[in-house]
C-alpha cells in the first residue's frame, strides 16, 4: 500500500523536532482527521535554512512532512511556497489516495510558516 520511500521517511523522518527561536512558525489542524502540525522555519537572506516539525499526525503526515522539509531546504521562500501535496506525493513515489489529505498538513503548515515570517518582516 505504501512505497518504499514513504515507509523509509515515515521509520526515519528527517528534520523532526522542535527548533529554539525559529523564525516563523506555522501551525495548522487538519479538518478530515483533526491532527495537528507544527512547522518552524530559520530564514536567512529569503532562504530556508533550517527546518522542522512536530506532528500529532498519522504516519503518512510523518512521511509527508520529512519529504517538504526536505524539498523546502536551501530554497527561496517564494520557491517554498509552491511546494503543493501533489510535489510531496510524487517525491514520495505516491501516496494511497486516502492519505492524500495527510499531505495537506505538512503542505499546508509550511504555507502558514511562510506567510507567518512575510508577515513579521515585510
Ligand atoms: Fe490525519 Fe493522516 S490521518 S494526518
Amino acid at each position: 500500500m505504501y512505497s518504499k520511500k514513504v515507509m523509509d521517511h515515515f521509520m526515519n523522518p528527517r528534520n523532526v523536532g522542535e527548533m529554539e527561536n525559529p523564525d516563523a512558525i506555522g501551525e495548522v489542524g487538519n479538518p478530515t482527521c483533526g491532527d495537528l502540525m507544527k512547522m518552524y522555519l530559520r530564514i536567512e537572506n529569503n532562504i530556508i535554512k533550517d527546518i522542522k516539525f512536530q506532528t500529532f499526525g498519522c504516519g503518512a503526515a510523518i512521511a509527508t512532512s520529512s519529504m517538504i522539509t526536505e524539498l523546502a531546504m536551501g530554497k527561496t521562500l517564494d520557491e517554498a511556497l509552491e511546494l503543493t501535496r501533489d510535489d510531496v506525493a510524487d517525491n514520495l513515489n505516491g501516496l494511497p489516495p486516502v492519505k492524500m489529505h495527510c499531505s495537506n498538513l505538512s503542505a499546508d503548515a509550511l504555507r502558514a510558516a511562510i506567510e507567518d515570517y512575510k508577515k513579521k518582516h515585510h
